[in-house]
């Protein structure tokens, strides 16, 4: 019989999940909670939040689900795989204590440490004296760190002593994001990517790697975001799809930061059970690790799982019940995303403006968010609609995308023009 699923998120992340699983062999229906415009054209949404451990759990049951598939961060850190595992339901994503590696920064750098993991060097702070007293008598720039999630603000990189303690005041006094603790950390430089692994207890099983483009504007310009593009290099790059990532830079990263990081949390009583995501940089020194992620990037995952070529069904229920993972194959294309987000994201933004999507337009599209009025398709959020094209090569993949983008209309959305330029 075929198998029904349930996706737990609502942006383009679950929305490259659900196209993903759309193509297993094994998989009749789909479910996503709470989903969006896009992935209601491939999925059955379900108004239900995806931290609303509860509402999840009875849908599940009620509707005999036999697979769920966690997306956001947020829903793991509420002990969803948890809740659902003690209830006899089968469910991809790490438990709450797992999901330490993300969500406090002290708890992955104390686990790198011990797992001789290369990191930048750091010191962990609850007080303020104490933490401003260390920045003087450091160097600049330095890089400050909330402890806990902090939706993608909880990093301030201060080239300057003002902007340290500004930083530090308001993690540490001004009580915004709650209890205060700061990991202060060596400021390194190189390029960044992301290498995400699908990892069941001990077994690391890794993807073509990707880069994102966090910050807002061309040239790496403008504040952080969620993330502006990515892509992913055929393997005329080399094994692990990015050209400037060499195949022992690659074999370096899976077998000294991923498999050890595995192991480590398997030893430490908190096996990880999901997606571990490597956010890395190639310093004039090594791989270091910036830092970990226990769930699927976005948009990293709207590139990286149009080329897997596996079912990945069968990756997520072998991860869900301990079973061997499959091998995983990939697709050798190159693949590329631009983000198209509301004008003033990551600031304040409206929403609902209309979007007009030309008829003869032919590539992927994995809407962040959107929604269906009467209207017609409207925007809904920061993040919007992320365009994906692949093609043999880096450089046409780039300009279908962006011949792609050109056939959406929409006066209150902006993109970044050059996604992928570090190696075109
Ligand atoms: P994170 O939220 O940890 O990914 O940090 C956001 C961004 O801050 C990263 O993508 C880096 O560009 C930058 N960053 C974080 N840690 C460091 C570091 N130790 N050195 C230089 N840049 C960093
Ligand atoms: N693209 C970065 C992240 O998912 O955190």
């Amino acid at each position: 019989m075929g198998k029904k699923v349930l996706v737990v998120g609502g942006g383009g992340r679950e929305h490259a999940i659900v196209d993903a699983l759309s193509r297993s062999p094994q998989v009749a229906k789909i479910y996503c909670a709470p989903g969006n415009a896009g992935i209601a054209e491939q999925a059955e949404c379900v108004q239900l939040k995806d931290t609303d451990v509860d509402g999840l759990l009875a849908f599940a049951k009620e509707h005999a689900v036999d697979l769920t598939v966690v997306g956001p961060e947020a829903a793991l850190a509420a002990g969803i795989a948890d809740r659902f595992r003690a209830a006899g339901l089968k469910i991809f994503g790490h438990t709450q204590a797992a999901t330490a590696i993300e969500s406090s920064k002290d708890f992955a750098k104390r686990l790198m440490a011990g797992a001789k993991v290369p990191t930048a060097a750091y010191r962990t702070f609850t007080d303020f004296d104490k933490a401003w007293a260390y920045v003087q008598a450091g160097s600049l720039p330095t890089v400050i760190k909330y402890d806990g999630l902090a939706a993608g603000k909880g990093v301030a990189v201060a080239t300057t002593a003002a902007e340290a303690e500004a930083a530090l005041r308001d993690m540490l006094l001004d009580g915004r994001y709650g209890e205060g603790k700061v990991v202060i950390e060596e400021f390194l430089t190189g390029p960044e990517f992301s290498l995400m692994a699908f990892v069941s207890g001990r077994q690391v099983r890794p993807m073509v790697a990707a880069q994102d483009h966090k910050r807002a504007f061309d040239g790496d310009a403008g504040p952080n975001t969620g993330g502006m593009g990515a892509y992913t290099e055929s393997f005329a790059a080399g094994k692990s799809g990015l050209s400037f990532i060499s195949d022992a830079d690659y074999d370096f990263a899976v077998t000294k930061i991923l498999q050890p990081v595995a192991d480590a949390m398997a030893d430490a009583g908190t096996p990880l059970s999901g997606v571990l995501y490597g956010g890395l940089m190639k310093t004039p020194a090594g791989i270091r690790v910036i830092e970990f992620n226990a769930r699927f990037g976005d948009p990293e995952t709207e590139v990286v799982l149009p080329r897997l070529k596996s079912d990945i069904y069968a990756v997520f229920e072998a991860a869900a019940t301990g079973d061997a993972l499959p091998e995983l194959r990939w697709k050798d294309v190159s693949v590329m995303g631009v983000v198209m987000a509301s004008k003033g994201y990551p600031g304040s933004y409206s929403k609902g403006a209309p979007i007009a999507i030309s008829p003869s337009f032919s590539e992927s599209i994995y809407h962040m968010g959107t929604k269906w009025t009467d209207d017609g398709l409207v925007t809904a959020g920061g993040r919007v609609l992320m365009v994906v094209s692949e093609a043999p090569t880096m450089k046409e993949a780039a300009s279908r995308c962006y011949a792609g983008v050109a056939q959406i209309s929409c006066d209150n959305l902006f993109y970044r023009k050059d996604i992928a330029k570090y190696v075109l």
